[in-house]
């Protein structure tokens, strides 16, 4: 294992009267062990689809490298049009495991370059277009639903121009990424011929980065695919055991629900110390808020659980939000991941003798550097008493991205368990779904619009 969860942290014997005793840990044992049973139980079943996602692929993955393989040979340009989990993994990885100015890289120096769409910005379609020629570009289009508004506008949009560009070839820029049942998109994929790749029925969007959603996407820049299934492999066996003192993942998810429910931690925040990690923490968002947000638990009662995941990246947020960390209220559960060896280092170099508040760094690396303020920054904010914990990975690498992935995607299944609540539906994201096509008058959503009208009106003396 490359991945390391270290809780000193969150423990009384360094955070005093802030932190978690072991008889707090011992009194939640009884739940973890029940979501572990509930789990290993279900696993591979309902929406628990995506725990086998590393091991069930081996014919996929065949079929994804030699598409990934005509897409380079072909294309200079890879784009994904899709939003929320159709989105933040493969932008999760890319980032991790492609150069950190991948795009702008000679072309001898990098494959296709990529880009993800995972927004309606009218300036932001205009500016893709302004830097990708379309008759060079494959579009992956990423839907579970094949019905999102968001991407089947993109699709809509890209179509069009591809149609009048490209002409009767024009379907040959188009992968759609879809449910093998369910949803327009594999309809429209059926009609016009597309390549098609599924999302298994049981893979939630922010479950399933680890599918066809994230492995085209991945092995089209050439990440170690097999080593990204691996690592997420070696990550599930290691968590093969009730007890919370052998299972990273479990203890996590205990750790947390201590913290949220009995000390009052509304807030989770993510805080990689690696450039190449900072969208990770965007992945986890939303994988931590829309799982565990909830206003029922499972017994249909007002619940309202959750934790507010914040992402903030090290050293850039000390000089931002890390003072709010230090000195602010006790709300929060701050998560910092480290990366022992850097992919590469660079020296600081002699030219300040006559300075000694400068001179002490010479001769020092920034990968020294980076270490050294995540480490006081650990000290700080456990000086202070705020919560805090750290998940080391021996270097940034394809396995060790696994790992993490499936280190997080466990913590949330297993604490949403111990939530009582269902880790895998959203019904909030649908309200406002439902509410954008009620005002679009999509047909079937009368109701809705009415519901939308009769809602009070906003008072223009609250407007100024
Ligand atoms: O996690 C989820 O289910 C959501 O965030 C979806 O990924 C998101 O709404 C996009 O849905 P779809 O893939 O159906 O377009």
């Amino acid at each position: 294992m490359q991945l390391k969860f270290d809780f000193n942290n969150m423990m009384d014997g360094t955070l005093k009267e802030q932190g978690i005793s072991e008889k707090e840990l011992d009194a939640v044992k009884g739940i973890a062990k029940d979501a572990y049973a509930y789990f290993e139980k279900n696993r591979g079943t309902g929406w628990m689809g995506w725990s086998e996602l590393p091991y069930n692929q081996a014919e996929i993955v065949g079929d994804i490298i030699c598409t990934a393989a005509e897409v380079r040979a072909n294309f200079k340009n890879f784009v994904v049009l899709g939003i929320g989990g159709s989105a933040l993994g493969p932008m999760a990885v890319f980032n991790a495991l492609c150069h950190l100015r991948y795009n702008e890289l000679d072309p001898s120096k990098r494959g296709v370059r990529f880009y993800v769409e995972d927004n309606v910005d009218p300036e932001r379609m205009y500016a893709l277009l302004d830097v990708i020629d379309v008759k060079e570009t494959m579009f992956n289009v990423i839907t579970k639903s094949g019905a999102t508004s968001e991407t089947m506008s993109q699709y809509l949009i890209i179509t069009d121009i591809l149609k009048k560009k490209c002409g009767k070839d024009w379907a040959k820029h188009i992968i759609a990424t879809t449910s093998e049942s369910k949803g327009n998109l594999i309809k429209l994929a059926k009609k016009e011929g597309f390549k098609t790749y599924f999302i298994p029925d049981g893979v939630g969007g922010r479950f399933s980065e680890l599918c066809p959603v994230g492995l085209l996407p991945a092995a089209v820049l050439g990440i170690d695919i097999v080593g990204l299934l691996r690592g997420a492999a070696n990550m599930d066996k290691a968590a093969n055991s009730s007890d919370i003192y052998k299972n990273a993942p479990l203890m996590a998810a205990a750790l947390q629900y201590i913290a949220m429910e009995k000390k009052g931690k509304n807030i989770s925040i993510m805080m990689p110390y690696a450039d190449s990690l900072k969208l990770m923490a965007d992945w986890y968002c939303q994988l931590w808020g829309e799982s565990l947000g909830k206003a029922k638990d499972l017994d249909g009662n007002i619940a309202h659980k959750g934790q507010t995941p914040v992402k903030a990246l090290g050293v850039t947020d000390q000089h931002s939000q890390v003072q709010l960390y230090t000195e602010g209220p006790y709300d929060k559960v701050i998560t910092i991941i480290g990366v022992e060896n850097f992919r590469k280092d660079m020296l600081i170099a002699d030219g300040a003798e006559e300075f000694a508040d400068v001179n002490f760094l010479c001769g020092h690396t920034m990968g020294e550097l980076i270490n050294t303020e995540r480490r006081a920054t650990e000290y700080a904010l456990t000086r202070s008493g705020h919560m805090n914990r750290t998940i080391m990975l021996d270097s940034v690498n394809a396995e060790s991205i696994g790992e993490l992935l499936m280190f997080f995607m466990l913590e949330t299944a297993y604490c949403g368990k111990m939530l009582n609540i269902d880790t895998f539906n959203q019904p909030g994201v649908e309200e406002g779904k439902n509410a954008t096509y009620a005002m679009f008058d999509r047909k079937g959503y009368e109701a809705k619009k009415a519901e939308l009208e009769a809602a009070p009106q906003k008072n223009e003396r609250y407007i100024i």
